[in-house]
């Protein structure tokens, strides 16, 4: 009998909250053995299997619609894979079992493991490729707008979070195609925190003041932009993104899609087409909102995990003492494997 399917109402997905935090946990757990040890391939291989054992467990008849690629390119968690018990709500799953494979590689902090479920349907399947994205916290909620210059962004956010524009931060992937934002940011005499991985962190910790972050900005993955979007919704922050196809192949790949505008901008109601959405992110390294994952001896590790729920914005933050011998085989194998090693 799979937990929870009985009792799980279509429209309804609030049930599933705890055990999503279990799928990011196992995740994050398998994962951090990897830390600092140079090999994202090995981390994000480890934080997949785990995440794949785990939602193997769950109530849900899911589809995996962001994932580890397409079928041809990832053996587990690819677009269109079912996964779940099948027993149990029709699902949209979006996976990023191991965001910032190269922060966790390097032991660098901001590394998540992360999941979002939404009723089938309801989550734009973007194509891996690039988007330009905005992501900001509640109270500049409505005050955003990708198609406006990056400096009336920041500005309009700084009047809404009651900050001078001196004081206001601004994170942003380090990458020369976000220089011109960089180059804005600078003239306008705001503060950028240039990262080197990892936006979907930064765009959550927008959604909470004491990080002093109070805007992603720029060209990332457009899969990490359909989660980041999820969390947003759920946090009660904002996101607009806009697809940014490299050649022809991608444009064409986007009509095939339905999508023949591909610089039209998607709102967070375009990327998340339901409130009846949840998202999980479990800390792998120390980030901002997430400490990452404690190996404390005796065979138990902490865990910090956000969940979220968009209907209600309710946010929980769960602390997780693992006995990692007593886990089930399917998933002890995978959160326990370099130790055994
Ligand atoms: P990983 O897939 O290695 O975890 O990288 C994630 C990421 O840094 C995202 O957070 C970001 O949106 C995207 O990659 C940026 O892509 P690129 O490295 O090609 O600039």
């Amino acid at each position: 009998m799979t937990r929870g399917a009985k009792t799980l109402k279509s429209g309804n997905l609030r049930l599933l909250t705890l055990e999503m935090a279990r799928v990011t946990e196992a995740a994050a757990l398998a994962a951090a053995r990897w830390m600092g040890k140079g090999d994202k391939w090995q981390a994000d291989d480890a934080a997949t299997k785990a995440m794949r054992a785990v939602l193997g467990e769950i109530g849900i008849d899911g589809t995996v619609v962001i994932g580890e690629g397409e079928l041809d390119e990832a053996p587990m968690l690819y677009i269109g894979e079912r996964v779940g018990s099948g027993d149990g709500p029709e699902v949209d799953v979006a996976v990023d079992p191991l965001e910032g494979t190269n922060l966790l590689a390097t032991g660098a902090p901001g590394a998540i493991t992360v999941l979002a479920v939404a009723p089938r349907g309801a989550l734009l399947h973007a194509p891996d490729m690039y988007m330009e994205k905005i992501a900001v916290g509640p109270k500049a909620r409505g005050r955003i707008a990708l198609e406006r210059p990056v400096r009336e962004n920041i500005l309009a956010v700084a009047e809404a979070v009651g900050k001078r524009v001196q004081d206001v931060v601004v994170v942003l992937l380090d990458r020369p195609r976000n220089r011109y934002i960089l180059d804005e940011i600078r003239a306008l005499g705001a503060r950028a925190k240039l990262i080197q991985d990892g936006d979907v962190s930064p765009a959550i910790a927008a959604c909470f003041e004491e990080t002093g972050i109070d805007l992603m900005m720029g060209i990332g993955g457009a899969p990490e932009g359909v989660v980041t979007a999820v969390a947003m919704k759920s946090l009660g922050g904002d996101f607009q993104g806009r697809l940014v196809p490299q050649n022809d192949e991608e444009t064409a790949r986007l009509k095939t899609m339905g999508i023949d505008d591909a610089r039209r901008v998607l709102t967070l109601d375009d990327l998340v087409q339901s409130d009846d959405a949840i998202f999980s992110a479990t800390g792998v390294t120390d980030g901002l909102i997430l400490s990452g994952v404690r190996f404390v001896g005796g065979g138990a590790a902490h865990t910090v995990t956000l969940v979220a729920r968009a209907r209600t914005q309710t946010v929980r933050f769960i602390h997780g003492r693992h006995h990692l011998p007593s886990k089930p085989d399917h998933v002890r194998e995978w959160v326990a494997e370099v130790e055994e090693a």
